[in-house]
C-alpha cells in the first residue's frame, strides 16, 4: 500500500482544547493505518496561557510556520482572565484571514442515540450545513470609539461586504448544495440592514442563475432562527454572513443535542494555503482539567480534514464510527447524559472504527 503523508499542525490551545485533540489524532492514526494515510504532527503551544507567559498568543513567525503544513487542527482558545477578543484577534482571525479561509463549514446532524431538546428534530431527518462567510462582513476592524468614559461616548463598527467576498462564499454554497440535496437557503436581513444586505441578496440571485439545478430561497435571519427551531429538517445548505452564520451554527448545534459534537472547517478552497479544522465549542473552563469533555466535535473536525485532504472514504469511516458510538453503545460523556471519561468514550469509538 502506498502511504500518502500529510504534515499537520496541531494547536491544542486552552482548556478542553488540549483534551479533545489527542482523541482526534488517535482516530486519524487508526483510520490512516487502514487507508494508507500517514500523518506527521507538529504541535504548537499557542494559547491564552502562552499569552499570559509571553505577551502574545503566537510567535511573530507563527503564520510562516503554519504556511508549510497541509492542514491545521485546532482545539479551542480562551482562558479566564484573558479577554476573548485577544484570543480571537491574536490567533484565530489572523489564521483565517492570512490563509484566506473564507469558507466556514459547519455540518449539523441529529444522531440516533442523542436526544435533541426539540421534538421536531428527528434523527436521520436533520442533516444540514451552515456555510458561514469567514473573513469579512460584520467582523471588521473598521470603526472606533470616541470620547471614552464621557456621556458623549460613541462606538462605530463598519461591516464590509465585497462583491468578490460574497460571490465566492455564495458560489461555494450553491456548489455544495448541488452535491447534496439541491436546496439552498440564504440568510438575509435586507429589511433592516439596507445597504449590505440588499447587495448580498442581489449577488445570491445572480449566482442562482448560474446554478439552475439548485432550488433556493431566502429568509430574514430572525425568521430563519425560528424555523431552525420549529422545522430544522427542511434545511440542506444555509449560506450566511460572518455574524449570522456564527449565531445560526451554534443554534443548529444546540438543536443537534450538544455543542460538544459539532465540527467545523475553515477552508481555503483554492488550496493555496492550509485549511483549519476545529470543533465549534470553546475551551469550556467550567469542565476543563477533569477529562470529561466530549471529543466528538474534534473527531468530526478530523473527518472534515480527511475529506479536504482527498480521503473521502476515510472521512466516511470516521463519520460512521461517530454515528455508531452514539446509536449502538450506551457509553456517553456527561454532556450527553452519561458518566464516561473522554478516554473511555474515545476507546469505545476506536473499537467500533
Ligand atoms: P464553550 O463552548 O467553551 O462552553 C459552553 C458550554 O458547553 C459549557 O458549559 C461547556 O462545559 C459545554 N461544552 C462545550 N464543549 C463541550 C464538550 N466538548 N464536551 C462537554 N461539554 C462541552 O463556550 P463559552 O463558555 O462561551 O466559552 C469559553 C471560552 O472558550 C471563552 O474564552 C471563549 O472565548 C472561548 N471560545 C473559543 C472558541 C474557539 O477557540 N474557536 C469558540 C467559542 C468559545
Ligand atoms: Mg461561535
Amino acid at each position: 500500500m502506498t502511504i500518502q503523508n500529510h504534515r499537520i499542525a496541531v494547536i491544542p490551545g486552552d482548556g478542553i482544547g488540549t483534551e479533545v485533540l489527542p482523541p482526534a489524532q488517535q482516530v486519524l492514526d487508526a483510520v490512516g493505518r487502514r487507508h494508507g494515510i500517514g500523518f506527521s504532527y507538529t504541535s504548537f503551544d499557542w494559547s491564552c496561557e502562552r499569552y499570559l507567559r509571553e505577551g502574545a498568543m503566537m510567535p511573530e513567525d507563527g503564520l510562516d510556520r503554519l504556511r508549510e503544513t497541509d492542514a491545521i487542527l485546532l482545539g479551542a482558545v480562551g482562558y479566564p482572565g484573558v479577554p476573548d477578543h485577544i484570543s480571537l484577534w491574536g490567533l484565530l482571525i489572523p489564521i483565517r484571514r492570512t490563509f484566506r479561509q473564507y469558507v466556514n463549514l459547519r455540518p449539523i446532524r441529529v444522531f440516533e442515540g442523542v436526544a435533541s431538546p426539540l421534538r421536531a428534530a428527528v434523527a436521520g431527518e436533520v442533516d444540514l450545513v451552515v456555510v458561514r462567510e469567514n473573513v469579512e462582513g460584520e467582523y471588521s476592524e473598521i470603526g472606533g470609539r470616541l470620547n471614552q468614559g464621557t456621556p458623549e461616548e460613541l462606538a462605530v463598527q463598519e461591516a464590509v461586504f465585497t462583491r468578490a467576498g460574497v460571490t465566492r462564499i455564495v458560489d461555494y454554497a450553491f456548489s455544495l448544495a448541488a452535491r447534496r440535496r439541491g436546496k439552498l437557503t440564504s440568510a438575509t436581513k435586507s429589511n433592516g440592514i439596507i445597504h449590505t444586505m440588499p447587495f448580498w441578496d442581489e449577488l445570491v440571485a445572480e449566482l442562482a442563475a448560474a446554478h439552475p439545478g439548485v432550488t433556493w430561497d431566502q429568509e430574514h435571519i430572525d425568521a430563519l432562527a425560528a424555523k431552525f427551531v420549529l422545522d430544522p429538517a427542511r434545511f440542506d445548505v444555509v449560506v450566511a454572513s460572518n455574524l449570522f452564520g456564527d449565531i445560526l451554527s451554534d443554534l443548529a448545534a444546540a438543536v443537534a443535542g450538544s455543542i460538544g459534537i459539532a465540527p467545523s472547517a475553515s477552508l481555503n478552497p483554492e488550496r493555496t494555503f492550509p485549511s483549519m479544522f476545529e470543533p465549534v465549542h470553546g475551551s469550556a473552563p467550567d469542565i476543563a482539567g477533569q477529562g470529561i469533555a466530549n471529543p466528538l466535535g474534534a473527531i468530526g473536525s478530523a473527518a472534515l480534514m480527511l475529506d479536504h485532504l482527498g480521503h473521502p472514504e476515510a472521512a466516511r469511516d470516521v463519520d460512521n464510527a461517530i454515528a455508531d458510538v452514539l446509536a449502538k453503545s450506551d457509553v456517553r460523556t456527561r454532556d450527553l447524559g452519561g458518566t464516561a471519561t473522554t478516554d473511555e468514550f474515545t476507546e469505545k469509538l476506536l473499537e467500533l472504527l
